[in-house]
């Protein structure tokens, strides 16, 4: 394990005036998104939308990293550049999904377990060989009657903590994601008591099996209310919560934090940023992770133009500046309206 080269991208990775583009959505979740949208479900037009993504001019200033599925990870531009190289030199570390999705945890009615550590070593040293230089696991916390139960936080802190451990030793930082799930009609105490929950028990195994903390990034839900219970999201208590949360439960000698937009809009998921940020200082860089509330957007104007590839550009490109203005505490929520307010939170 190269400890300082883990530790230097994992700085990177969440350096300031950065952040990271969650563009892994597995093949599945593409297709029903573009289904939504009523974009044909092609493996090029999977690979046109990742490039307007990718190739957007602000794409090079403001990403820090892309994460990428199995697909998109061998997939060119339309010279023939494969992305993982144009992404390299435009200082955008490229990274790759390699948990394989979700199963039920028998015994557990509603709770599920993440599954892909089988052949992961095989897998890791083939994404490290074509230049991956960091990897994603999602794991996933419902919350609702009698659950999460503590066996199914331990098993995915078990698991995340194998992973991290392996990517490690082929030199990849483990980006770790416990997601707790916006879904359902709980309190943000309860989400808040939960987090607390699975940030214990992960830390406690992370440690345990022996991986380099500093190397390592964790991808967290915000503290924030389940959407289905009719509460209304209060920015200044999803920051205080959310910061509080972290800063007692996360090991300040970590990597770095990340946020995952996890079907908030955009407005909500940028203002919640831009407080959090500015109720700083953080021990670790803080910055985004987004998948839905940077590209939403962009989908669905792109979806309606097909032709113009530049106006979808400009879209992806206003949410880059908005998102890292959110990062460093610097948004002006007033210029954000249309698609912001609303989002599209059913893609
Ligand atoms: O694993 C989740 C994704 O990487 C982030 O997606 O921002 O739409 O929640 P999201």
């Amino acid at each position: 394990m190269n400890e300082p080269l883990l530790e230097a991208v994992a700085k990177y990775l969440v350096s300031p005036g950065r952040g990271i583009l969650a563009a892994d959505e597995s093949t599945a979740s593409a297709n029903k998104r573009f289904a939504l949208v009523n974009v044909e479900q092609t493996e090029e037009n999977r690979r046109l939308y990742r490039e307007i993504l990718i190739t957007t001019p602000e794409s090079k200033r403001i990403l820090s990293g892309i994460i990428f599925y199995d697909e998109t990870f061998w997939q060119s531009t339309k010279e023939g550049k494969p992305f993982k190289e144009y992404c390299a030199e435009a200082g955008i570390l490229p990274g790759i999904k390699v948990d394989e999705g979700l199963v039920d945890l028998p015994g557990f009615p509603g709770e599920k377990i993440t599954k892909g550590l089988d052949g992961l070593p095989e897998r890791l040293a083939k994404y490290r060989d074509a230049g991956a230089k960091f990897a994603k696991w999602r794991s996933v916390i419902a919350i609702g009657e009698g659950i999460p139960s503590d066996n199914l936080i331990g098993a995915n802190a078990f698991i995340l903590a194998r992973y991290a451990r392996l990517c490690q030793d082929y030199d990849i930082v483990p980006i770790v994601e416990p997601e707790v799930l916006f879904d359902g009609t709980h309190t943000i105490e309860e989400c808040e008591a939960v987090m607390v929950r699975v940030y214990d028990m992960l830390f406690t195994f992370l440690k345990e099996y022996r991986v380099y903390l500093p190397g390592v990034i964790l991808k967290t839900s915000m503290v924030i209310p389940g959407k289905d219970g009719g509460r209304e999201m209060v920015v200044a208590d999803v920051a205080l919560r959310t910061v509080r949360t972290l800063h007692d439960h996360v090991p300040h000698e970590l990597g770095g934090v990340v946020f995952l937009s996890g079907g908030q809009t955009p407005l909500q998921a940028f203002s919640n940023l831009n407080a959090i940020a500015k109720a700083g200082p953080h021990p670790w860089g803080v910055t985004f992770s987004f998948s839905r509330a940077l590209q939403d957007p962009v989908l669905k104007y792109w979806a309606e133009h097909r032709d113009d590839i530049q106006g979808a550009m400009s879209i992806f490109a206003h949410q880059l500046k908005s998102v890292v203005d959110a990062r460093d505490g610097n948004l002006d929520t007033t210029s954000l309206g249309g698609d912001f307010v609303s989002g599209s939170q059913d893609l």
